[in-house]
């Protein structure tokens, strides 16, 4: 019997320069090691400012100089996000609590998460954002999500193999 897929959201403030970007980057580590048809990927924002934009064009550039294909339109996440995704992941603390808040059940915030809670080099925990910054902040959020990102898909896939041996 074909397993469900992990459900994976990330979510940003304004859904245009890192959660694109986490999304982007995991879905191409999904696909380096296909696992394609595990994992359902997608992104979203706390704010509605941006909602139908395309990706910040420096967050596109610096995903495009590393091999990623950035694409959608952003969104704001909406209270069924937190039923429909199994991992919902925040970029900094902001957007965790702003996430907190949206929820409406225990299960609900059972799903939250930050992406640097992942990451090997956590830093103080957060993907600051880069929008009013220059072109390195991009260059080091690429680092820190493609790190973090490669070490979330390790846990998800040693967890999806626990469960798989759980039910046998
Ligand atoms: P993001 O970056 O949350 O990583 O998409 C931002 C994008 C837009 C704004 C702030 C952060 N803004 O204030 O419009």
């Amino acid at each position: 019997m074909a397993e469900d897929p992990i459900r994976v959201l990330f979510v940003c403030l304004g859904n245009i320069c890192r959660s694109p970007l986490a999304e982007g980057v995991f879905r191409s580590l999904v696909r380096a090691r296909e696992l394609e048809n595990r994992y359902l990927v997608d992104s979203a924002g706390t704010g509605a400012w941006h909602a139908g934009e395309h990706p910040d064009q420096r967050s596109v550039e610096v995903a495009r100089r590393n091999g990623v294909a950035l694409s959608g339109h952003a969104r704001q996440i909406e209270a069924p996000d937190f039923a429909d995704f199994d991992y919902v992941i925040a970029m900094d603390r902001q957007n965790l609590l702003e996430l907190r808040t949206l929820a409406r059940s225990p299960q609900d915030e059972a799903h939250l998460h930050l992406l640097r809670d992942f990451d090997p080099e956590p830093g103080d925990g957060q993907v600051p954002d880069p929008y009013y910054g220059g072109p390195d902040g991009f260059e080091r959020m690429y680092e820190m999500v493609n790190r973090a990102c490669a070490a979330l898909l390790d846990h998800l896939e040693e967890h999806r193999l626990d469960r798989t041996t759980n039910e046998k």
